[in-house]
């Protein structure tokens, strides 16, 4: 689609009902499966580092804490530009005056810091061939879902989630952007120990970010002090990055992202899935979930 239509059809509000349509079985929008062969044949560099999700895992928090480590804490050098500019969503695109991913991760110098969601079978194969980092972020089934429905209904560049009932069938069926969150989460479990991956649960984050910070720090090769990895913790805290519009998303015009209708930083913790499913609903989801995470060494808190 040419630029000009894709304004167009900003302009007249109509950039959600673009569409969706699927790319090798998982479901995209329309803008990003009419784009698939550019950004299957992206060019990644050796010293590119790709913080990669399920949507709504925990990517942005990741990100800022990425973000912080990369500036030695210094929060004003984090205030630069937004979360989608720092780190371009290599696979994603918004209507004009803003740049794709792809655009942006082209222009930017090395290193650069990239983010996905796609599942690791539709990652582009320069990121295996030139051995590439990779922080993966993976939150458990029942919150994804409940982050996900609330920003299927905030982002309208996503269709419309239906109804609760609707959407909760829909997630397990995997007929949700991205796909099924259980081939995704299980898809780089699998594969972590055969290339250079950091996997990360939000849980874990949420229970102890020193912990887990670092492991970033670790796998980063990286080394701050004491003080500065309290900064770091303070910088990244849920109330601070709802308040940095750097790291909202409230500087995205309201055509793409709607926060009246649901904030995108809307609860920031484990165990809201409590109160959104039904005592039958959770039943079984959990019958579902254990059939099809039966044989998986990876294992989820839904709860700390
Ligand atoms: P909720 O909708 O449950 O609040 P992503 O960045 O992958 O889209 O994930 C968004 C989810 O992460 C949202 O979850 C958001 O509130 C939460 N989040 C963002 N920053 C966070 C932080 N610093 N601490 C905890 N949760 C955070």
């Amino acid at each position: 689609m040419s630029l000009e239509k894709m304004e167009d059809l900003h302009l007249e509000g109509k950039y959600l009902e673009l569409g969706t349509k699927e790319v090798n079985g998982i479901l995209m929008t329309k803008l990003i499966s009419d784009n698939w062969d550019q950004i299957w044949s992206f060019q990644a560099k050796p010293d590119d580092l790709l913080i990669a999700s399920y949507p709504k895992a925990g990517t942005t928090w990741t990100q800022e804490i990425v973000d912080m480590i990369q500036q030695d804490g210094d929060e004003l050098k984090c205030q630069r530009n937004t979360t989608y500019e720092r780190h371009p969503f290599i696979e994603w695109e918004m209507p004009p005056p803003l740049k794709s991913g792809l655009e942006l991760a082209k222009a930017m110098p090395s290193p650069r810091t990239l983010k996905t969601h796609l599942p690791i079978q539709l990652l582009p194969p320069s990121f295996w061939k030139e051995n590439c980092k990779i922080i993966y972020v993976a939150r458990n089934a029942k919150d994804c879902l409940v982050s996900y429905y609330h920003f299927y209904r905030m982002n309208k560049a996503l269709p419309e989630p239906g109804t609760w009932e609707e959407y909760i069938e829909a997630y397990k069926a995997g007929k949700v952007l991205w796909g099924s969150w259980y081939d995704h989460v299980k898809g780089w479990w699998d594969r972590k120990n055969q290339h250079r991956i950091l996997y990360l649960f939000y849980e874990d984050m949420k229970e102890d970010p020193k912990r887990e910070i670092r492991k970033i720090l670790k796998f980063l090769e990286k080394e701050v002090t004491e003080e500065v990895l309290d900064k770091i913790i303070y910088h990244t805290s849920f109330q601070v990055m709802k308040n940095n519009p750097m790291t909202n998303y409230t500087t995205l015009p309201t055509s793409v992202m709607d926060h009246s209708i649901s904030p995108f930083m809307r609860k920031g913790m484990p165990g809201d899935w409590k109160n959104h499913f039904t005592v039958a609903q959770s039943e079984a989801f959990d019958k579902d979930y254990r059939e099809k995470m039966a044989g998986s060494t990876l294992t989820f808190r839904t709860e700390i």
